[in-house]
């Protein structure tokens, strides 16, 4: 089996969306595995920008198969608005869904948002897309549905007016006034239309990897946002990490060759939650404004900071990350110094290198800091021995402290800004 994985490593918005696409140039089938359309992954070619919060990336590349793995949680409306674009481009990729993927109804979107605003200044900052409405709906097991449920309309039809009378005192608390009839026009025409994709998808990737097909999976969001390892409760609901590859298609660990771990050159974050490098300053608002840091999927300004190694050493670490692939390294340009956390100070006077496993111990640290020289504002090319001296002994540096090589660096959004090493 030839099975690779590509993971964020970070709050999110690492640029996996480039790097997938990258990798699937080599692969035969490429496959989304957890998460649904609160992850944006942004594909650059030419003079065309491609902004996709479903569908895997890599379908970007001609003559792939792309799967929507039974891990993900699934909005029928923007999954038939990216299929619809997707089938425009007629580039000989074929797509299918999971059987076993959830499908998120218009009452998560309202649960999530209601959730939210009872929060009030304890919320996660969801991206609102009523995703952990749907995983809670996936775990408690009678309100769930799935693309199973979507292959006939009676069939639908059934399961949606049995979840509807079993949630109506959540309904009646929580103010959501759709009707089953209303329900159903709106879903209907969409669910005719994704009948056809349904598969049974595990049996499909085993079989595929089984013929020597080559697998790429794909990761969303990133390894600080796992519902188990990340900075709960300020995560998603989902695994992130390498475990949600496996559950999230069906294929074995033993086929796994490379486990790629993207991480840009600094750290973003967007929604709630502690950030130790954070930076509110002009180097935070310079890093914000050159990196363009907006959400894909909300539009949020993302806070920015220093590249935190103890969380990427953490990261690296729990998903067996073979090699890196490191994005937005040109973004620095321009920055007299440039630092990087290296250990987090305890209020206690101690030093740790260890990421702390409790928020609330996370949210009390402050980061020390390794301090390098920066480089001009230029424009990077995409050639290794091109690159300024301190960029480059700057990914060795990020090399040596996260202990894993780095194979790919970007320097730019477009496909060809890419070094390989
Ligand atoms: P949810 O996944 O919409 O429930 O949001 C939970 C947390 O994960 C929030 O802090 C979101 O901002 C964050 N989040 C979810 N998906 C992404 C992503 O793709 N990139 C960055 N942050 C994300």
């Amino acid at each position: 089996m030839a099975v690779s994985v590509v993971l964020g490593l970070q709050w999110g918005d690492e640029g996996k969306g480039k790097i997938v696409d990258y990798y699937s140039a080599s692969a035969d089938v490429v496959v989304r595995a957890t998460g649904g359309n609160n992850a944006g992954h942004t594909v650059v070619i030419g003079d065309k920008t491609y902004k996709l919060h479903l569908l895997p990336s890599g379908l970007f590349q001609d003559n792939k198969t792309g799967v929507l793995g039974n891990g993900m949680v699934i909005d029928l409306q923007v999954l038939c608005k990216e299929l619809a674009e997707f089938e425009a481009r007629s580039n000989g990729s074929k797509v299918f869904i999971s059987g076993k993927a959830h499908v998120i109804m218009p009452w998560h979107k309202h649960f999530d948002a209601a959730g939210e605003t009872a929060s009030g200044i304890k919320k996660i900052g969801t991206t609102g897309r009523g995703i952990g409405p749907c995983y809670e709906a996936k775990a408690n097991r009678s309100s769930a549905i799935r693309f199973y449920d979507l292959t006939s309309g009676e069939r639908f039809e059934k399961k949606v007016q049995e979840v509807y009378n079993l949630l109506k005192p959540r309904f009646e608390q929580t103010g959501f006034t759709l009707s089953v009839a209303q329900i159903l026009a709106e879903l209907e025409p969409l669910r005719e239309k994704l009948a056809p994709f349904v598969i049974d998808s595990t049996n499909f990737l085993l079989n595929c990897a089984e013929s020597g097909k080559e697998i790429l999976i794909e990761g969303a969001q990133g390894a600080l946002l796992d519902f188990d390892h990340g900075t709960f409760p300020f995560v998603t609901s989902s695994n992130p990490t390498i475990g949600g590859a496996f559950t999230g298609t069906g294929l074995p660990h033993s086929g796994v060759e490379k486990v790629i771990g993207v991480t840009k050159a600094y750290t973003t974050r967007v929604g709630s939650g502690p950030f130790p490098t954070k930076l509110i300053d002009a180097d935070g608002d310079y890093l914000q404004s050159k990196g363009a840091e907006f959400g894909t999927t909300t539009g949020r300004k993302r806070d920015c900071g220093w590249l935190d190694v103890v969380a990427l050493r953490y990261a690296v670490k729990i998903n067996g990350v073979s090699e890196l692939a490191l994005t937005k390294l040109d973004v620095l340009g321009g920055l007299e110094k440039i630092k990087v956390a290296t250990s987090y100070a305890l209020p206690n006077g101690s030093v740790t290198s260890d990421f702390p496993e409790d928020t609330a111990v996370l949210a009390g640290v402050e980061p020390v800091y390794a301090e390098f020289n920066g480089w001009g504002n230029e424009s990077l090319l995409p050639e290794w021995e091109k690159l300024p001296v301190n960029a480059r002994s700057y990914v060795g540096e990020i090399e040596k402290l996260a202990g894993v090589p780095v194979k790919l660096v970007s320097v730019g959004p477009e496909r060809t800004q890419t070094i390989a090493l």
